[in-house]
């Protein structure tokens, strides 16, 4: 198998177009690279329980989430038997030691590929030396880990999430006191972390904000109305900024908000950045609740098999790529960070 050292940047629109004959059905070094594979197989005296199908096993993070739910539906699109695939999806329900069993089950399965939206990046050495003992080839996707044996990422860059929105609430302040409270996702989370540690190092650039409070809402709605209703109980008056680190606890926050009668968005006394880009967090962005919705694309799938697409027919693959993201802000806000909200752009975004 051969490794490229580079990382790769990609925009799902062009990944779509260089991945999207990435299927087996539809690539002819592929497809090649399949047939031998079954005729050794055979001669072997093997029995090919899939036909010649490249069984492939999704260890999924969970359903926290609208993002989570568009991932997991564009894994289950592209991984078809139409495409060559057979797949495999355990939902670990945000369970580490669950999601650390479901990866020894696809290696007890002698699957042909691994693929991994880490839970949280601490935990995976020993299990992913058990794949490479086995000689499958883990891709780590969406979520970063600490260990470094695996073979290929591909995810968004969460630190510079982070800080486009800091560098945007720097712009529409313009030198305005900032009063911040921050809903974090879940905790050892690499999209907790990142989203955390850009953002704060645009904060530490401003002597004139504060973040008051930091609580996890473990990326759920329920969690961020939960920690939001808590923060106006101990801070309500001394707030102008909430830092939501997803759309689905923007949604929980904004229903705690509605509750206390506390306005936001762009005619109202809260600011509201948000996390994802989901279609209804730019619904919101569009209505102007909430004033920016930084994107974190979960259109990973494509990239993922293209990936695996290399690695079958032994040429050389990206070791790292990231999928672009793009952040929209509420009509009425020009932003040399951010797009302004459209229709257009909202009728356009299928998840
Ligand atoms: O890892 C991506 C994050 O996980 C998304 O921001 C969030 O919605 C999801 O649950």
């Amino acid at each position: 198998m051969k490794r490229r050292l580079v990382s790769v940047l990609i925009g799902m629109t062009m990944a779509a177009a260089l991945l999207g004959g990435c299927g087996g059905s539809s690539n002819t070094a592929t497809d090649e690279a399949a047939d031998d594979t079954a005729a050794e197989a055979e001669a072997e005296g093997e029995e090919a329980a899939s036909g010649d199908l490249i069984t492939v096993g999704y260890a999924q993070v969970g359903h926290e989430s609208d993002w989570r739910t568009a991932n997991t539906e564009n894994y289950q699109n592209t991984f078809t038997a139409e495409n060559g695939y057979e797949l495999s999806f355990v939902d670990a329900d945000n369970d580490n030691a669950a999601q650390i069993e479901a990866v020894r089950s696809f290696i007890q399965q002698e699957l042909d590929y691994i693929v991994i939206a880490p839970i949280e990046t601490a935990g995976w050495d020993t299990v992913l030396q058990e794949a490479e003992d086995a000689g499958i080839p883990v891709i780590i996707a969406d979520r970063e880990i600490d260990a470094t044996n695996f073979d290929a990422f591909v995810g968004t860059n969460t630190v510079d999430e982070g800080v486009t929105a800091g560098n945007w609430l720097g712009e529409y302040l313009d030198g305005a006191e900032a009063n911040i409270l921050v809903i974090e996702g879940s905790v050892g989370a690499s999209a907790t972390l990142g989203r955390t540690e850009g953002f704060n190092s645009v904060v530490a650039e401003h002597s004139e904000w504060n973040i008051i409070d930091s609580q996890s809402g473990d990326f759920t709605q329920s969690g961020g109305q939960e920690v939001m209703e808590s923060f106006i109980k101990s801070y309500e008056g001394q707030f102008n900024v909430v830092v939501c680190q997803n759309d689905n606890e923007a949604y929980g926050a904004m229903d705690a908000m509605d509750a206390a009668g506390i306005t936001y968005g762009v005619d109202g006394d809260v600011i509201i950045i948000s996390f994802d880009a989901t279609h209804d967090g730019l619904q919101y962005t569009l209505d102007g609740k909430i004033n920016c919705d930084v994107e974190c694309n979960p259109i990973q799938a494509e990239v993922v098999a293209g990936v695996i697409q290399a690695m079958e027919a032994g040429e050389d693959y990206p070791e790292s790529t990231i999928v672009e993201d793009s952040a929209f802000v509420a009509p009425g806000i020009e932003s040399a960070y951010a797009i302004t909200m459209t229709q257009e752009i909202l009728d356009g975004r299928a998840y």
